[in-house]
């Protein structure tokens, strides 16, 4: 805690459909989003829960590719496959993707229809360098209260996917554990019996009121608003030195 730590990124855009192929002004709105929610400037910001913080951690696309050469920090590919799935081929330039920048020195995100109805997925820290990062679908990535005419899908179209993706990569787990009352590691978010959906404001579960409000349960983007002290905690030591992700 005490200094504020910038994450450079880059964004892969792989796509089919001109949709697909989403627009600059609604990745700078993906990265605008992760900047509010990550210092806790979000306009939605309230005072429900005393243990919110602001996680001192900033976003900026890349200005520099890994050859020392300028870039926008936006890298787009066309391609003819549907759907991705979650085996990490978007990864891979050998699978009809892209891969990855040097992952010690970028946050990679890939941006491609995934299918099966999965918003994103991310890796935990301390996983295989070539396929780090996070994966959102289009239609998940960037916000429609910061634009027009953005590929966006009602109730996710906030920007909360990648908050909470980029949240599991900086080592934070699901709210409810995973399991039945199960432990997230964090001593200030309270147990939740499971994953909450649509925005249950109120819901007791495992003896106490859920943190419906925190962007690493499962509800809706307008829902969402906060990280705990805790969390923050826990996401500064993998960026700390001894961390793994301290070259970030
Ligand atoms: N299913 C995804 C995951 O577990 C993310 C869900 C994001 N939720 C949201 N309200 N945008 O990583
Ligand atoms: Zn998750
Ligand atoms: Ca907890």
């Amino acid at each position: 805690n005490g200094s504020i730590i910038t994450i450079p990124v880059v964004v892969h855009v792989i796509y089919r459909t001109s949709n697909e192929n989403i627009s600059d002004a609604q990745i700078q709105s993906q990265i605008d989003v992760l900047n509010e929610d990550f210092r806790r400037t979000n306009a939605d910001a309230d005072n429900a829960w005393s243990q919110a913080a602001d996680m001192e951690i900033q976003f900026c696309l890349a200005s520099v590719d890994e050859n020392g050469n300028a870039t926008t920090g936006i890298t787009r590919k066309s391609s003819t496959r549907t759907s991705w799935g979650t085996n990490d081929a978007m990864k891979s330039s050998a699978q009809g993707g892209v891969d990855a920048w040097d992952t010690s020195q970028y946050l990679n995100m890939w941006v491609c229809n995934i299918g099966g109805g999965i918003l994103g997925y991310a890796q935990f820290p301390g996983g295989s360098a070539s396929t780090d990062g996070v994966v959102m679908g289009p239609q998940y990535f960037g916000s429609s209260a910061k634009g027009s005419g953005f590929y966006l899908s009602s109730p996710f179209d906030l920007g909360r996917t990648t908050t909470h993706e980029v949240g599991h990569f900086l080592n934070l787990r699901h709210i409810w554990g995973d399991s039945n009352c199960g432990n997230d590691f964090v001593a200030d978010t309270p147990t939740h019996q499971t994953s909450n959906g649509g925005c249950p404001i109120g819901q007791v579960s495992c003896g106490s009121t859920d943190m419906v409000q925190n962007y690493m349960d499962y509800t809706n983007d307008s829902c969402m608003n906060l990280f705990t002290q805790g969390q923050k905690d826990r996401m500064r030591a993998v960026l700390a030195a001894g961390g793994v992700r301290r070259s970030l």
